[in-house]
């Protein structure tokens, strides 16, 4: 069912520092800050040849990275997302087989403008986990 690895999300606790450092250091293909009010966040976004990157950073009063970066104030690795070709029927699949979908279960429009849906990270090994339809 799950497709190609779209990104890797990580929490950062400082985006200018985190950027220069995929820059300069390791020589990525590193864009600008891109704010995202309705997620609560300011993303970096790392073009890899093979995947993406994402760099998070809280935005508002109630970003979901808060909470994330209070337990690990280093940051780490937050999500990882994959590709999926029909988000509802891997939802039906997903929440038939016992696995619990964030939210209300319906699909929000991610990061990339495209449908996603985030799996509890207790039913996954402790690794939350997006799927975006492609
Ligand atoms: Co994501």
């Amino acid at each position: 069912m799950i497709g190609r690895l779209n990104h890797v999300a990580i929490a950062v606790p400082d985006l200018d520092a985190a950027s220069a450092q995929y820059r300069s250091m390791l020589g990525a293909n590193v864009g600008a800050p891109q704010d995202e009010p309705d997620h609560g966040v300011t993303v970096v976004f790392i073009e890899l040849p093979n995947t993406k990157i994402e760099l998070l950073y809280p935005l508002g009063d109630a970003s979901p990275i808060q909470g994330f970066l209070d337990k690990n104030p280093a940051g780490g690795i937050h999500h990882i997302c994959y590709e999926v070709d029909d988000i509802i029927a891997a939802r039906d699949h997903l929440a038939a087989s016992g696995a619990r979908v964030l939210g209300n279960g319906e699909p929000k429009i991610g990061a990339h403008g495209k449908p996603v849906l985030f799996l509890h990270p207790k039913d996954f090994n402790g690794c939350l986990i997006e799927l975006e339809q492609v």
